[in-house]
Formats: C-alpha cells, structure tokens, sequence
C-alpha cells in the first residue's frame, strides 16, 4: 500500500463479484482503493491482483461487519492508513435465506448487522463525500425466502434517507435497488431457476443485470456532482416490473 496516495474509495463487500467489478472500475477512474472483505480470501487476492496489474493504489483488510468490534477494526484502519474515502461504496450483505418462521433472533441480528447497521455506523463516522449503498428490489417488495435480507435492505435505504438529511450539505447519499445479478449468492435463492426466468420475463431489456451495470453507474455516481439527487434510491434493473 502507498499510503496517502490520492483520492480513496472505499468498498466494503468488495469480495463479492459485483464488489470486485466496481473497485476495479473506481481504480481504473482514478481512485486508490480500499477494500473490506470478510470470509473470502481468495476473492481479495484475486481482486488484488487485478489491481496490481493496472497499477492501481490498493488497500485490503478482512473483517466482519456484524459488530461493533470489526466496525472499530475498519474505522482505525482506515484512519491509520490515511485512507479518509471520498467515496464509501457499500455492498456487504449477509444472511439467511429461509421463511421468517424458520429465523432466530440470532440470525437477524446477524442480517441486519451487517447489511444494514454497519453501513449507517461506517457512514456516520467516515462522513465520505459521496455514500453509494447496493440495494435490492426484495427491500420493496416480497421474495420468497429472502425475508431477513430484504427487510433489512429496506432498513438500509431508510438509513441512507436519514443520513442525506444528517451528513448533508457535505456528503451525497444515493441508493442503487440491483435488479437480479447471477452471482453464487443469488443462485442460493429458493427456487432461483424459476425466479430467474420470472425476472427474465418481467425485463423490458431482456436480460439480468451484470456487475458492469452496477460498476458503471457507480462510477458516474462517484465521478460526477449531482448533488441534487441525495437521497434517491435509483432503481437498475431493466425495467423490471414497469408492465402491468
Ligand atoms: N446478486 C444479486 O442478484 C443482487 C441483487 C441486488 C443486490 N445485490 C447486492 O449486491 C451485493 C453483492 O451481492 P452478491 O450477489 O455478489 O453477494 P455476496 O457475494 O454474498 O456479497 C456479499 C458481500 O458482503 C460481504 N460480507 C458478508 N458477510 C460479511 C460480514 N459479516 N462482514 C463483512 N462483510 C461481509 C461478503 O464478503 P465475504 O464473501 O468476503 O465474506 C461479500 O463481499 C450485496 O449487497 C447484495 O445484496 C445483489
């Protein structure tokens, strides 16, 4: 790591594939990135590698977001390495995908702690000049079996609401509700071949969403002032469900 090089982005869920895919793109528009993960360290090395070869400024620390302690874990990281992000890229997500009767509170602690509490907590102190949260249409609307996420999505975007209203006029907070991406986490939804081609059906641009979609927008959204727009949670997902 170079410490102190240029702009930061931060990501968190950065091991994901649509994590890697938008770290890859805020490096290649010129930011130094840092990179949270937790369980996949193959992932991070992968992404990191990638990065070395563009000769992209990168940083990467594994650690869980469920908590306080991993929280902290992040925030001095992050202070230590002089790497103040302007942009927070969030997409850490985890939990169980069951019927709510089968949840305990221990499963939705863990859900909402990371996919939503720890967002609003990195957010609030990290204070970055542009906040962009991954969201999911099952924040809006039922999936079967997504129950524990999908709620806590919702938790998440009404989060980034209250944050536009309390970070601004310095930060600019936007949501992006992704449309269905065929990554190994979604493919663990009950049922996912049908959901798969439901979503298929229901979408205007007769495709699923890709990483690139949602690195793309991300970047624009990094990159550009659009101040205006805090607050907003857009949707990317094809027109998903615009028919009647
Ligand atoms: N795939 C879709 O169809 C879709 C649609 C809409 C929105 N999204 C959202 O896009 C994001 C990425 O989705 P994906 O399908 O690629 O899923 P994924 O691989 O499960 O991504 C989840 C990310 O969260 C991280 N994470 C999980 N538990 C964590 C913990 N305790 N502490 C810190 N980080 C933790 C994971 O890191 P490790 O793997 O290293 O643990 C991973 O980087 C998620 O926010 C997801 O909700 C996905």
């Amino acid at each position: 790591m170079d410490q102190g090089a240029g702009r930061w982005a931060l990501v968190a869920g950065a091991t994901s594939p649509i994590g890697s895919e938008v770290a890859l793109r805020l490096g290649e528009a010129g930011y130094s990135v840092a990179l949270l993960g937790f369980r996949h360290p193959e992932a991070l090395a992968r992404l990191e590698g990638a990065l070395e070869r563009r000769g992209i400024v990168h940083a990467s620390l594994r650690t869980s977001l469920h908590g306080q302690e991993g929280i902290d874990r992040a925030l001095g990281w992050v202070e230590e390495g002089g790497m103040r992000p302007e942009v927070l890229l969030f997409l850490a997500a985890s939990g169980v995908m069951r019927p709510i009767g089968e949840l305990s509170m221990h499963h939705l602690g863990w859900t909402f702690g990371v996919t939503s509490f720890s967002m609003a907590l990195l957010a609030s102190r990290l204070k970055p000049r542009k906040l962009i949260a991954v969201s999911s249409p099952g924040a809006g609307r039922a999936v079967a079996g997504y129950g524990a996420v999908g709620a806590a999505k919702a938790s998440m975007e009404a989060f980034l609401r209250y944050l536009a209203l309390e970070l601004a006029p310095a930060t600019s907070v936007y949501g992006i509700r992704v449309g269905l991406v065929e990554t190994p986490a979604a493919s663990r939804l009950p049922g996912f071949p049908e959901v798969r081609e439901r979503v298929l059906s229901a979408t205007p641009m007769g495709r699923l969403v890709t990483p690139g979609d949602v690195a793309e927008l991300a970047v624009v959204l990094a990159r550009e002032p659009l101040e205006m727009l805090t607050g907003s949670i857009l949707d990317l997902d094809g027109g998903m469900g615009l028919s009647i």
